[in-house]
């Protein structure tokens, strides 16, 4: 099945200090999702922000709000982030201790699911809950940081991925973060990707480039 290509800034490299002219920057450049990176200092070695910061810029764009959660644990906080404007939360599968009940949970609060796996993670950990998942995310780096460089090796993992999702008959998503350039997207999309993140690629040039740095991940130059 050929799936559209959607291509969704971290705004991890934003502006922080106008982040509403930001979020309005990339959406009228042409980004399908917003992706939002929360990280908590403990699950990953780095603190972005939470749900009060994304709450205040939700009115900046009618565009999707895919939360990234790279806390541990998540449940306590999930409603949360639902009502700061998330419309999908992703989690890791590593942030235990339940991931059936997160998930159970994020379907409960009506928003789309996600379930992020990191590089080492075995990709079995997806076969248990393949009927509850709007999304998989395999990360293409360690997270944490952006400006990090893509790891080869994850270009099997998404295949394996994309290989159980079509088995399964489920209509699930692959979303891929971490070193996604106009370089590396060609590959993680023939590996089966169709969701991709982008931080440092789509702002590295300030808002005059966002439309083109989108484009060119998307593969129209
Ligand atoms: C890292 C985050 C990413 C990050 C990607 O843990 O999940 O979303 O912002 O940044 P780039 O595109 O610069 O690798
Ligand atoms: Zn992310």
């Amino acid at each position: 099945m050929s799936r559209d290509i959607k291509i969704a800034p971290s705004i991890l490299s934003a502006d922080f200090g106008h982040l509403a002219d930001e979020i309005t920057a990339i959406d009228k450049a042409g980004a399908d999702y917003i992706h939002i990176d929360v990280m908590d200092g403990h699950f990953v070695p780095n603190i972005s922000f939470g749900a009060p910061v994304y709450k205040c810029v939700r009115s900046a764009t009618k565009k999707f709000f895919d939360v990234h959660l790279m806390i541990a644990p998540t449940d306590a906080y999930l409603k949360d982030f639902v009502d700061a404007g998330a419309d999908g939360i992703t989690v890791h599968a590593e942030a235990g201790p339940h991931l059936h009940r997160s998930l159970q949970t994020i379907k409960s609060l009506g928003v789309k699911t996600g379930v992020a796996i990191n590089l080492s993670t075995p990709n079995d950990v997806l076969t248990s809950v393949m009927d509850m998942v709007d999304m998989v995310l395999v990360m293409t780096i360690n997270p944490g940081f952006g400006g990090q460089k893509f790891v080869p090796s994850s270009l099997d993992k998404i295949r394996d991925v994309r290989r159980r999702i079509t088995e399964s008959g489920y209509d699930i998503d692959i979303q891929v973060d971490g070193g996604i350039t106009a370089e590396t997207a060609p590959q993680v999309i023939e590996a089966g990707a169709n969701v991709l993140v982008a931080g440092t690629a789509v702002f590295k040039d300030g808002p005059s480039g966002y439309a083109k740095n989108i484009e060119a991940i998307r593969g129209n130059n």
